[in-house]
């Protein structure tokens, strides 16, 4: 039985509808205690937490009607090519119709994804690092509802500055969802629940963000943007960027790195939305750099990483190919798993960074070598959400080649959705 079934055949009859916002403003889930009540004498199910100890009553987690309607309505997906081609006007009107388009799509996209989290199994619904992610998106439900309808420029500013503040109270979503299921890793017996709830939860959250940084993005005056399109993306450019990203960590915690070369058409330009390659760019990277350390780490010199791009009419392709040993035959199948890591696997000290690496992993997970194994499952679904692939091929005692492959977004060949 379901997080959503079972908690509501307990609660629902005697629930006495409390404001839901002073709940969401107080509320700092730590761990949910559940009592067995009989059906007549219903008590709320309590949420404690370390800094206020006072129960707090949680039925809004789950006697949400205006978010059960929300969730049945279909979502408006986009074209890159509509956000693209939408024209930019004197008056700021297309800034309106923007906001508005958020303003009605949004609360309907984040029900979907509460319903996702009402829809896992009970015990891992109940997961205090996954119910404050639940939490979260029914408190970025009420905000998105509750801001004021867009009528005029004011309106939209205000707007623009809520949106702000939900893409940072939701940056560390990803990282949470890894905490959240390697915690409850014992409770799940159904691995492709948890692959679907996650690809779907995470490609959703990279739609909306991707929607809400193009609208507050459409305020400035970037040369070669709108909003969030780069209308001349240089793949060289941001490849460039993360190998530097990647050197400088490699440095840190193995005192070394191998070289990076680029090749194939290194001069080829075109809009694309940088957000996506931001995210798996240095993941692809990281994990070439670390094998290649790895399996080279009593040698002299390192093997570099060549990164090769191709672009023709219909998709642009990375491939990352490194001389870091290959993926071994028994693992080639797990590693695009979510959780699927060798973190733990390497018992040399030296290739860890001894003490000081351990504690710059722990420290700063974003930048650290690898985390949990959250690196390629996620890269894999962001390219499939973006109408393209990533695949790995290995050839094992030499290396690896990845190859990311992503859609053009001019509007010329038929597109994916946003
Ligand atoms: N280029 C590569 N060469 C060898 N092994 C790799 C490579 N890329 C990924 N792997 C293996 O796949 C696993 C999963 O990678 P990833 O999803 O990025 O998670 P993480 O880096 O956090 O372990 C890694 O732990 C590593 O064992
Ligand atoms: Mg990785």
């Amino acid at each position: 039985m379901n997080f959503s079934s079972r908690m509501s055949r307990k609660l629902r009859p005697t629930i006495k509808v409390s404001s839901v916002n002073e709940s969401l403003s107080k509320s700092n889930v730590k761990y949910i205690q559940l009592n067995t009540y009989s059906s007549t004498t219903v008590k709320p199910v309590s949420i404690t937490n370390d800094k206020n100890p006072k129960a707090k009553n949680t039925q809004w987690f789950y006697n949400q009607s205006a978010i059960d309607i929300a969730a049945a309505k279909p979502s408006v997906r986009l074209t890159p090519a509509t956000l693209l081609y939408a024209g930019k006007s004197a008056d700021g009107s297309h800034l309106l119709r923007s906001a508005q388009y958020l303003h009605k799509e949004l609360p309907v996209r984040i029900a979907h994804r509460i319903a996702g989290f009402r829809s896992l199994p009970f015990i891992v619904g109940c997961n205090p690092t996954i119910l404050a992610v639940h939490e979260l998106y029914i408190k970025a439900y009420y905000t998105a509802c509750e801001s004021c309808a867009i009528t005029d420029l004011d309106s939209e500013q205000k707007y623009a500055k809520m949106l702000h503040q939900l893409l940072n109270d939701h940056k560390d979503v990803v990282t949470q969802l890894a905490e959240g299921f390697r915690e409850c890793r014992k409770h799940i017996l159904n691995e492709d629940m948890v692959r679907s709830f996650l690809d779907r939860t995470l490609t959703s959250r990279l739609g909306m963000r991707i929607l809400a940084e193009h609208h507050i993005a459409l305020h400035d005056e970037r040369p070669n943007y709108v909003g969030v399109i780069n209308v001349g993306m240089k793949p060289k450019d941001l490849i460039e960027k993360w190998c530097q990203f990647v050197k400088n960590l490699s440095e840190l915690k193995y005192g070394k790195s191998p070289q990076f070369k680029l090749n194939g058409h290194i001069n080829a330009s075109f809009p694309y939305i940088e957000t996506p390659l931001d995210y798996i760019l240095p993941e692809l990277l990281k994990n070439a750099v670390r094998a290649t350390v790895e399996a080279h780490f009593d040698s002299p010199s390192l093997p570099p990483i060549t990164i090769t791009v191709a672009n023709n009419d219909v998709d642009f392709i990375i491939r990352v190919s490194d001389r870091g040993g290959g993926i071994p035959h028994h693992m080639i199948n797990l590693v695009t798993q979510y959780h699927y890591s060798s973190k733990n696997m390497n018992v040399d000290q030296r290739v860890e960074g001894g003490l000081l690496g351990s504690m710059i992993d722990e420290s700063n997970n974003a930048s650290s070598m690898h985390g949990f194994g959250f690196g390629l499952p996620t890269s894999r679904a962001y390219a499939e959400y973006l109408g393209g692939s990533l695949t790995l091929q290995s050839i094992q005692g030499i290396g690896t080649d990845v190859y990311l492959r992503l859609k053009h977004i001019d509007g010329k060949h038929e597109s994916f959705r946003i």
